[in-house]
């Protein structure tokens, strides 16, 4: 591999890390959903070995998608986009490393603590209170690093993505130390410190601003920075941004209650947070026609130019995910949705079709540039991803919506005496087809993320001053 020559005045080796990490853990996490949703279609994928059941895995699949390569995907590009839209280099090299290894070990740990079945219990926060610690800890000189870099920025203004970068690192402070907050009764198991349905209450707000935060306010900001970039055009509307901004935030804060229709959560709660639910799809549209109305004058590169294919297409998605999320907090709605795989689509028209493909193009754009290479090796392979990775996220979403809405239909389904038309296991016979279309979406996912390694890998060991290949790709 040829060594990378250093920036003169931007710390690159640690997005450099965080970059190649996103890759690796996008390949394991994405694995291990093939491996359970494969289990959904053929039980004895789980060879009676305790480590390897259902129920170990996925909460390894979602810690892996979500914290190891959508948090790598955010480290790495925030990283890169304070330091060129700030035009100074990182706070401390010191500490930017430190989270990087940091980072890793909390991966780490999680890889070994949940196949073992040490869990918290709670969703998308298993992880054991000795790993919390370690989370915290890194997570403070994630802010220390990124708001002492915007505080020596040599530039008047703080830009709009730095904003949303600013408000996920700080909001998912706060959210994960208050849900963590547990009394250990030994080394690998605590009990919450909330009870009954304030525990509930507490752990949903912190899991739907999870994904309000986590899963959108950081990729936004790495909207805000790629898509006018790659597409070589100013935003849309600046003014547009900030109101989307405070819209955004002041409203996902509310609507986490959305989770908990039909619980022991107060009625007036449920209304709460569906009401708020609906307001949100305004802000969240607001961002996404941000985006999007970006690329005027600029559509024709989407012909030539697939990584600007991957963040458009990553924003048309945000949009159907966001019109759905809020239609599916309507009770009645819920009432037909909740339980079935339709949350499971709805999650993944998110997660593939959002976070992974704005990572991914976010990632495309930034290879070349923080090794010096004019492009990357084959925009050809690209492209094959790009499709890979559409046809994937149709295939899985797909999937989802004929076997949740089947599932609540034949659920709910009565006899004229009052006795169940269909049996549970007759809705999970239904199911089988569509779980296995989902799998099938699954492999071309996987199958994409490893020609992106490649890709990577031939780009990153390219000799610098060798033509370049097809230079489309590579606009700004
Ligand atoms: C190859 C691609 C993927 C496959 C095959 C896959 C598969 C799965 C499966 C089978 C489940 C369990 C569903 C169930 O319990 O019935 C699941 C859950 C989940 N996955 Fe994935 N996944 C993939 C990629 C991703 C990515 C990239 C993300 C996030 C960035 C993600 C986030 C989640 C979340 C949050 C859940 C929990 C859903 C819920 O509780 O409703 N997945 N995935
Ligand atoms: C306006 C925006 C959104 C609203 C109002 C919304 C609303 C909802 C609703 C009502 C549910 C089903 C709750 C249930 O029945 O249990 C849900 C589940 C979920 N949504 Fe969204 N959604 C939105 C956007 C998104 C986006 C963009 C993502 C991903 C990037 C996402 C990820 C999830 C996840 C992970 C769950 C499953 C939680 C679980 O049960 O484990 N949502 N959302």
């Amino acid at each position: 591999m040829s060594t990378a020559t250093e920036h003169p005045t931007y710390n690159y080796k640690v997005v450099r890390q965080f970059a190649i990490m996103t890759v690796i853990w996008g390949i394991v996490g994405m694995t291990v959903g093939v491996l359970i949703a494969s289990q959904l279609v053929w039980p004895q994928l789980n060879f009676d070995i305790p480590w390897l059941t259902f129920g170990r895995l996925r909460p390894l699949h979602t810690n892996a998608v979500i914290f190891a390569f959508g948090g790598s995907a955010l480290f790495a590009t925030s990283y890169y986009v304070v330091q060129r839209t700030c035009q100074v280099r990182l706070f401390s090299d010191a500490l930017a490393s430190f989270t990087f290894w940091g980072w890793q070990a909390v991966i780490l740990a999680a890889a070994i603590t949940l196949p073992m079945g040490f869990t918290s219990s709670k969703e998308y926060a298993e992880l054991e209170w000795p790993i919390d610690i370690l989370i915290t800890i890194v997570w403070v000189c994630y802010a220390i690093v990124f708001l002492g870099t915007v505080k020596n920025r040599k530039t008047s203004h703080i830009y709009v993505g730095n904003w949303f970068y600013m408000a996920f690192i700080i909001t998912v402070a706060v959210l994960h130390i208050v849900n963590s907050a547990a009394i250990p009764v030994s080394a690998f198991k605590s009990y919450s410190v909330y009870a009954g349905a304030v525990d509930a209450m507490v752990q949903w707000w912190y899991g739907h601003n999870a994904v309000g935060f986590f899963l959108t306010a950081g990729f936004l900001g790495m909207m805000y920075y790629f898509v006018p970039k790659q597409s070589e055009r100013p935003i849309y509307s600046y003014r547009l941004s900030i109101v989307h901004f405070w819209a955004l935030i002041a409203t996902y804060m509310w609507a986490g209650g959305h989770h908990l229709h039909y619980t022991a959560l107060p009625d007036w709660a449920q209304s709460v947070a569906m009401v708020m639910s609906l307001i949100l799809l305004a802000p969240s549209w607001g961002g996404m026609i941000n985006g999007m109305m970006t690329l005027s004058g600029a559509w024709h590169k989407l012909r030539t130019d697939p990584i600007l294919r991957f963040l458009v297409v990553s924003l048309s998605f945000y949009g159907m995910s966001t019109f759905e999320g809020p239609m599916m907090a309507i009770k009645t709605v819920n009432a037909l949705s909740h339980y079935t795989d339709w949350t499971v689509g709805h999650v993944h028209a998110g997660a593939l079709g959002w976070v992974a493909m704005i990572s991914i193009g976010a990632t495309y754009h930034m290879i070349p540039r923080l090794w010096g290479k004019a492009s990357m090796a084959s925009v050809a392979l690209i492209n094959t991803h790009f499709w890979l990775a559409t046809i994937g996220t149709v295939l899985y979403i797909c999937a989802m919506w004929v076997n949740g809405i089947l599932q609540g239909l034949m659920w709910r389904a009565v006899n004229e005496d009052g006795t169940l038309t269909y049996s549970f296991v007759e809705a999970l016979e239904a199911s089988h087809m569509g779980y296995f279309v989902r799998a099938l979406g699954g492999v071309f996912w996987v199958t994409g993320m490893l020609l992106m390694a490649y890709n990577v890998w031939q780009t990153v060991r390219k000799d610098s001053s060798a033509p370049v290949a097809d230079a489309s790709a590579q606009a700004a």
